[in-house]
């Protein structure tokens, strides 16, 4: 991990005519239309690094008192240093400062880096969502090898 890289990160909100960075927000949801929805009501955040926006993490209001983090995604070559843990980080501090009470996320049976970095930082399994992946996207899609089929729901309480 470089730490000093870590540094030299800030976090903002996208400019209103700023493009938004499609090529993340596809790495953590292969869905357009999926993203296209959720960004509309969402509160969403970049990291940049020598102004470059390098991370997206995505805050969606699912009821009043409950933020979804409906996608996280770091630029594959600033990827382990830290950067997702600071989002997910970000993203439980606004949660708390709009007075949400919980914080959740979910992430594919196949998303075992994800599965530990959420557990790491607080997030406990709740549920399954059962073939999610194979009801709502039209492509069968692999990780680590294993197939993504079923959607694991993680909740923080704050
Ligand atoms: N495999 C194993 N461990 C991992 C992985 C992985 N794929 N990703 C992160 N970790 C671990 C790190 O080792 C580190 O552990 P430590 O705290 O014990 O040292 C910890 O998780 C934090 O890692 P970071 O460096 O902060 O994570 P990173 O900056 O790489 O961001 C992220 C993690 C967002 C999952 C990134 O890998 C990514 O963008 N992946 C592709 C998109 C994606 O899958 N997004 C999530 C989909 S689910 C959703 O969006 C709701």
């Amino acid at each position: 991990m470089n730490t000093g890289l870590l540094k030299e990160i800030s976090i903002r909100q996208p400019g209103q005519n700023e493009a938004m960075p499609y090529e993340l927000l596809l790495d953590a949801d292969p869905s357009i239309a999926a993203i296209e929805k959720y960004l509309e009501t969402s509160e969403i955040y970049v990291a940049v690094l020598k102004g470059k926006v390098v991370a997206i993490v995505v805050l969606y209001p699912l009821d009043k008192d409950t933020f979804e983090i409906k996608n996280i995604a770091v630029e594959e070559r600033f990827q382990g240093n830290g950067i997702g843990k600071l989002l997910l980080k970000t993203a439980t501090q606004i949660a708390i400062d709009k007075g949400a009470k919980d914080i959740v996320i979910g992430t594919s049976n196949s998303g075992i880096g994800q599965l530990y970095l959420y557990q790491r930082n607080g997030f406990e399994i709740t549920g399954i969502k059962r073939n999610f992946f194979l009801d709502n996207y039209p492509e069968p899609i692999f990780e680590n090898g294993i197939q993504c089929k079923h959607m694991i729901m993680l909740r923080k309480k704050l």
